[in-house]
């Protein structure tokens, strides 16, 4: 692997009324494997663990995130379903996640499109926070309103 880059983009939290919505719309079960590709401070991560006892991988290039992720996956008591990993999401291996969010930005978005197709499972779903994939039409998209900061979600299933 290739040595760490650079963000292709900043830590954006998202919001807690958007992070419970992605969690009930990948309709996630204990025996999930989730994955947060460029996690940041790991919440979508710990809030699956402690609500969904789901597991989970965190990927992010940025070590003090990181940090500051498995602190609070130790506080939530869940560390032992969590690994937070610093590595680069457009080259990681992805094929045993069940569940994939993001929040990135449209072009990267894209540019992750044939990972996800090419790697994940039959039945898996990959959830995003306010960005779509081009013609890679989600099944579901819901537009949270009221919400914190007019966030829109797309849900997609892998055939
Ligand atoms: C908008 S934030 C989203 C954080 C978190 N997923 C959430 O929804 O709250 C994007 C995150 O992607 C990380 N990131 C950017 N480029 C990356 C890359 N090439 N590989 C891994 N992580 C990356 C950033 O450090 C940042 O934490």
């Amino acid at each position: 692997m290739s040595a760490l880059p650079r963000p292709a983009i900043g830590f954006v939290p998202t919001p807690a009324d958007a992070c419970s919505a992605m969690l009930e719309l990948a309709e996630l079960k204990a025996a999930d494997v989730v994955y947060d590709l460029g996690c940041g401070d790991g919440r979508l991560l710990i809030q699956a663990a402690v609500d969904y006892g789901a597991s989970g991988v965190g990927i992010d290039v940025d070590a003090r995130l990181l940090e500051v992720a498995l602190a609070q996956a130790q506080a939530a008591g869940v560390s032992d379903r969590l690994t937070f990993r610093q590595e680069n999401l457009f080259e990681c291996e992805i094929a045993a996640a069940t569940v994939v969010f993001i929040y990135l930005l449209p072009h990267l978005n894209l540019r992750l499109r044939s990972r996800l197709q090419a790697q994940l499972r039959s039945g898996s779903r990959v959830v995003s926070h306010m960005f779509d994939m081009g013609d890679w039409r989600p099944d579901l998209t819901l537009r949270l309103q009221p919400s914190e900061e007019d966030s829109v979600l797309y849900l997609w299933r892998i055939p």
